[in-house]
C-alpha cells in the first residue's frame, strides 16, 4: 500500500481499494444536487395534488380529486361525443338504408363488432364462423335468407325451424333409404327407393321438390353438403329424420335462434343485421 499522500488533496473517507483508489469526500456536482432537490419538491407537490399515500383504510385523495374512474368517464364522454352524430342518424334509418351508405355502414360494422362478440359469438362463433349446432353466418348458405331484411327478422324475432320426427311412421328400411337419398343429393346424385319416399312422405312439402329447402320455413338445403347437424353422413341424417328438429319428441334436434327484440335496442339490432350482412354472405 502506498503511504505517499498529497496533503493538498481533498480529504478521503479512509476507504481504499486496490491499493490506491481512495474514496474522497467531494460534494456531488451542483447540477446533480439541484436535480435531487427538484425531484423532492416534485414528489411533495404530487402527493398534495394526486391520490398517493396508502393508509390503513383508504388512501390520501389529493386536492385535485383525480380518480381513474373520473378519467375513464371523461374519455367515454369524449367517445360518445364523436359517436353522437352517427348514432342520431342511425335511429331514423332502415337497416337497408344504412347498408347503402358506405361511411355509416363502416361505422356500424366497427361498432357492432363488440356487440356481436358479447351477444352472438357464444353460439355463432367469432366472426360468425359457426359452431357445432349453430349455423355459420359468414357464408352465403342461409336457412332463412340472406337479404338484409330477413337477417334483421332472424335477430329481432328469433327463428325456430320445425321438422316432425318420422321414426314412428317409417320402418328402419325406409329410414335407411331416405338417408341414402339425402346423402346422395348432397353429392348431386340420387337414390331411387329413397327418392320415392322423399316425395310420398311429404319431405318435398318443406324441403322442396329439388331438396334445396324453402327459406320461408328455414328448412335446410339438402343438396349443398353443408350440414346443419354434424357430422352429416347417413347415420346423422337418419337421426334427424327419425327424431325431427324442434319436434318436441325426445331426442329431437334442437335449433332455436332466440329473439333479441326485448334484449337489444332497435338500433343495436339494425347494427347487427348490417354487421352480419357484411360478414360476407349478404344477398
Ligand atoms: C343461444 C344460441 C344463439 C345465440 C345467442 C344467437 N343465435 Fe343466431 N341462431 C341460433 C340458431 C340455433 C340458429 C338456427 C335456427 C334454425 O336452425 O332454425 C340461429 C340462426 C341465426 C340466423 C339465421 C341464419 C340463417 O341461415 O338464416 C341469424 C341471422 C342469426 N342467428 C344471427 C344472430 C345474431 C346477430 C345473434 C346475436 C344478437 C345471434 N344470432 C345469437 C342460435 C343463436
Ligand atoms: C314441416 C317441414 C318439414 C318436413 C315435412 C321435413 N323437414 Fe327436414 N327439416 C325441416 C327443418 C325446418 C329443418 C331444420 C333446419 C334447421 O333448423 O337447421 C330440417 C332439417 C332436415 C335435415 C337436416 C339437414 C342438415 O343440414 O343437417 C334433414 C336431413 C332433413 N330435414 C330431411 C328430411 C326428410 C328426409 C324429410 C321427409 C321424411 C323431411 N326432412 C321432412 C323441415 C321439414
Amino acid at each position: 500500500m502506498s503511504d505517499k499522500q498529497n496533503p493538498t488533496q481533498t480529504p478521503d473517507t479512509g476507504h481504499v481499494w486496490d491499493g490506491n483508489l481512495r474514496e474522497l469526500t467531494n460534494q456531488p456536482p451542483k447540477w446533480w444536487m439541484n436535480t435531487l432537490y427538484l425531484s423532492g419538491i416534485f414528489v411533495v407537490i404530487y402527493f398534495i395534488l394526486y391520490p398517493s399515500i396508502p393508509l390503513l383504510n383508504g388512501w390520501t385523495k389529493g386536492i385535485l380529486g383525480w380518480t381513474q374512474m373520473k378519467r375513464l368517464n371523461e374519455t367515454m364522454a369524449e367517445i360518445e361525443e364523436i359517436r353522437a352524430p352517427y348514432e342520431n342518424k342511425l335511429k331514423g334509418m332502415s337497416a337497408a338504408a344504412i347498408l347503402a351508405d358506405e361511411e355509416l355502414s363502416n361505422y356500424v360494422v366497427a361498432s357492432a363488432k363488440v356487440l356481436f362478440g358479447d351477444r352472438c359469438a357464444p353460439c355463432h362463433g367469432t366472426g360468425g364462423a359457426g359452431n357445432p349446432g349453430f349455423p355459420v353466418l359468414a357464408d352465403d348458405d342461409w336457412l332463412y335468407g340472406g337479404s338484409i331484411d330477413s337477417i334483421q327478422q332472424s335477430i329481432s324475432n328469433g327463428r325456430k325451424g320445425m321438422m316432425p320426427g318420422f321414426g314412428a311412421m317409417l320402418s328402419e328400411q325406409q329410414l335407411d333409404d331416405l338417408s341414402k337419398h339425402v346423402v346422395a343429393m348432397s353429392k348431386g346424385e340420387e337414390y331411387a327407393p329413397g327418392k320415392e319416399l322423399f316425395v310420398s312422405q311429404g319431405c318435398i312439402g318443406c324441403h322442396g321438390m329439388d331438396g334445396k329447402g324453402i327459406q320461408m320455413m328455414g328448412s335446410a338445403n339438402l343438396t349443398d353438403a353443408i350440414w346443419r347437424f354434424a357430422p352429416g353422413g347417413e347415420e346423422s341424417v337418419k337421426y334427424t329424420i327419425r327424431y325431427g328438429v324442434n319436434s318436441g319428441a325426445e331426442g329431437a334436434r334442437n335449433a332455436v335462434m332466440p329473439s333479441f327484440k326485448d334484449k337489444l335496442t332497435e338500433t343495436e339490432i339494425k347494427k347487427l343485421a348490417v354487421y352480419v350482412y357484411k360478414l360476407g354472405g349478404g344477398q
